[in-house]
Formats: C-alpha cells, sequence, structure tokens
C-alpha cells in the first residue's frame, strides 16, 4: 500500500519524537524528500561554497533526482519507519534507552543517554573477576566497540569496585596448574589487548576500593572518576606475581617512576587523592555525591560528536599500540612462570587459609 498524506504527516511527527539523533547524513535526506514533496522544486538556486549548510542540503535535494511526490512521500515514511524504535530491534548495534543489552551472571551491561555501562556485578565476592567474567567483559566490549553509544563506562556494584583477579581462578580451574597458568595467560593477553584496542573513549568510574588488575586496568583508561572512598591498591609481590596489563610501562609514565616502584613493587595502596595528585586518577568527588556528579558529567559528555572523540582517542593512541601489544605479550609471558613458582602457591594460599588464621 502506498502511504498517504497522513502516514507522511505521522512520519513528520515521530521524527520530532526520535530519542537517538538519526545523523546528519539521514537528516539531509529527510530534507531532500521533504522539499521534493512540499515545494515540488525542480530547480533549487546552488547556494555558494562558503554557505556550507546550504550547499550540503543542496546536495543532499540534488543527489535524489526527479521522482513523482507519491515516491518522495514513500521514502520519507519508509526512512522514518528504519529510525522508530520498534525497528531498533532489527538494526544491529542500536539501543533503546536504559536498555539492558547483555544479560551475564556477574557483569550487567545497560545503555542509556549514549552511554554504555558495563557494571561488576558480583559483590559478595567484592567483584573479584572470575574466568567467565573475564569473557563476558570481552564480549561487552566487542559490542559496545560497535553499538551506537558515544562512551562505553565500567563501574561496580556494591562497596568495591573490584577486587582483581578472583584468587580461586587457579586453585579450581580442571587439568591442574600448568594447564590452568597456559590457558589464563593467552586469555589475559586477548583480555588486555581488547582494551588497548577499544576505539571510544573508556571510562572509569571508581565507586570504592579497587585491587591488582582492576586497577592496572586503568592506565588504558582515557578517563578515571573516583568516589574519595577508593582505594588502589596492586599486592602484587604479596602474592608472589608480577605487574600486568601493561602497567610496567603504563604506571612509570603517568605516575613517575619512583612512585611507580613503591606501588607496583611494595604494594603501597594508594587513596583517590593521591591516586589524582599522581596522574592516575583524573578527579576526585565526594562520595554523598560522586554517582550524581559523575553521571551528570558524562551525559553531558556523551552528547559531544561521536567521531571526532573517536578520531582524537586513535590519534592520542596509536604511537603507543604496537608498544602495549609488546609490553603485554611480555608479561604474559613473565606471570605465567610467576603463577607456578613456590611464592605465588604461597600467596594464594595465605589468602585462602586467612579466615582460619583469625
Ligand atoms: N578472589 C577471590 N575471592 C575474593 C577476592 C578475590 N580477589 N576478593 C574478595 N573475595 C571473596 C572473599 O574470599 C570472601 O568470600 P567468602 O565470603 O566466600 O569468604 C568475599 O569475597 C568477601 O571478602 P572478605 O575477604 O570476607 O571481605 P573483607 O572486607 O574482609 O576483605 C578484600 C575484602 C578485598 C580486602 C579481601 O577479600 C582481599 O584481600 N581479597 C583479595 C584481593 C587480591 O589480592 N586481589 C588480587 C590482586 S592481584
Amino acid at each position: 500500500m502506498r502511504a498517504s498524506q497522513q502516514d507522511f504527516e505521522n512520519a513528520m511527527n515521530q521524527v520530532k519524537l526520535l530519542k537517538q539523533d538519526p545523523g546528519n547524513q539521514v537528516k539531509l535526506k529527510l530534507y531532500a524528500l521533504y522539499e521534493q514533496l512540499i515545494n515540488s522544486a525542480t530547480c533549487l538556486p546552488k547556494p555558494g561554497v562558503v554557505d556550507m549548510v546550504n550547499k550540503a542540503k543542496w546536495e543532499a535535494w540534488n543527489a535524489l533526482g526527479s521522482q513523482p511526490k507519491e515516491s518522495a512521500r514513500q521514502n520519507y515514511v519508509d526512512l522514518v519507519s528504519s529510525l522508530s524504535p520498534s525497528s531498533d530491534t532489527s538494526s544491529q548495534g542500536t539501543h533503546g534507552a536504559n536498555e539492558k543489552v547483555q544479560e551475564s551472571k556477574h557483569i550487567v551491561v545497560t545503555y542509556e543517554d549514549g552511554i554504555t555501562k558495563i557494571m561488576f556485578n558480583r559483590p559478595a565476592k567484592k567483584n573479584a573477576i572470575n574466568f567467565q567474567m573475564y569473557q563476558e567483559i570481552m564480549l561487552a566490549l566487542k559490542n559496545a566497540s560497535t553499538d551506537n553509544s558515544a562512551i562505553t563506562v565500567f563501574t561496580g556494584a556494591g562497596d568495591y569496585y573490584c577486587s582483581g583477579n578472583d584468587l580461586t581462578n587457579f586453585t579450581s580451574a580442571a587439568g591442574g596448574m600448568e594447564e590452568a597458568a597456559n590457558r589464563s595467560t593467552v586469555g589475559l593477553k586477548e583480555f588486555v589487548n581488547t582494551f588497548i584496542d577499544f576505539p571510544k573513549p573508556l571510562v572509569a568510574v571508581v565507586n570504592g576500593p579497587a585491587i591488582g588488575i582492576a586497577v592496572t586496568l586503568l592506565g588504558l583508561f582515557d578517563v578515571v572518576y573516583a568516589s574519595d572512598k577508593a582505594t588502589f591498591h596492586t599486592p602484587f609481590t604479596h602474592l608472589g606475581q608480577g605487574p600486568e596489563v601493561c602497567s610496567s610501562y603504563t604506571f612509570p609514565k603517568i605516575i613517575g617512576s619512583a612512585k611507580a616502584a613503591e606501588v607496583l613493587l611494595f604494594g603501597k595502596k594508594l587513596t583517590a587523592r593521591e591516586a589524582c595528585a599522581h596522574g592516575l586518577v583524573s578527579e576526585v568527588f565526594p562520595d554523598s555525591t560522586f554517582e550524581k556528579e559523575v553521571w551528570t558529567r558524562l551525559r553531558a559528555y556523551a552528547k559531544l560528536p561521536p567521531n571526532s572523540m573517536r578520531i582524537s582517542k586513535e590519534l592520542i593512541r596509536k604511537n603507543e599500540k604496537d608498544k602495549l601489544y609488546e609490553v603485554n605479550a611480555e608479561e604474559c609471558t613473565t606471570l605465567k612462570t610467576r603463577v607456578l613458582s613456590d611464592e605465588y602457591i604461597n600467596g594464594i594460599m595465605n589468602f585462602l587459609s586467612r579466615k582460619a588464621k583469625l
């Protein structure tokens, strides 16, 4: 059935109600179809080269060529219908407001106001990252890199941001320590590369203490906001292991070599204000207003032109990428030998038996 005048008017109203900006190309096409239908102009005057906006509109109109009013009306209605929320389900990578986009056991991924939020959701274990969560996070990042969000944000459920690697990952793995060490270091390398390659602005909203890999990952984030209740702790030496997630390279660069050595070698815990003073954290907020202030700000940032942010991030990061891949590979090779060492096994045993000692 051909689109009627009423269908066209409904479509015009629908455009005003769109929650997502459809982008300039679509807006220009809508404008051009509208012009053909309403004014049926056969020859609009071509604007001068300096009149950029009207020139773009003229070019969009000119590109349509001549078509009957009925076709212009039908094309307008079809185009609007392809943008409406009811058709979003069929278009990959497009989400409605506050939509849960990934059902996983220990992470919750939601989309709202141009932001994909990935929340560690294992509060009973202080959001420690088990094998399954590593996979879930990689999938969430893969999806977020192509969805219609402008920025991607990590945060934690409950009182912790994240207590790092789940220390039972090795002891509970089937096939013995050696196989677990192989599997986890291959997995870690891929996991870290996913962060290195992530194309959009990556923001951490650190709502509470962060430990281990939750801290070292911050060196690959673009912006880090922290509650004044957050702390940053990398007890690698206590566990007989070494730095990971490129922190042997990023931390001296970000926080300076003397402070990085204290943090990575001796496990010195930083408060949020110390981490901010050393450049690991962008800004610290009082815990009482943290969520409100940070999310208000992020919603405003998510309205900035997304392509411009991606291109700028690419420029900021691209000279470092090869170095980061190389450091990541080297750290994973070292980690594989460390997790089979007596020092590491003792560190894990100390953690697992700590409650019995109390
Ligand atoms: N791996 C596995 N389990 C963890 C964990 C981790 N990284 N962090 C916390 N948990 C578990 C605890 O074992 C405990 O489980 P249980 O209730 O079944 O006993 C639960 O989460 C709550 O932690 P608990 O230790 O009881 O709370 P706490 O407030 O006394 O201490 C921490 C919290 C995070 C300081 C403490 O659990 C800890 O030191 N965890 C290890 C952190 C770590 O070393 N991470 C790796 C760095 S490389």
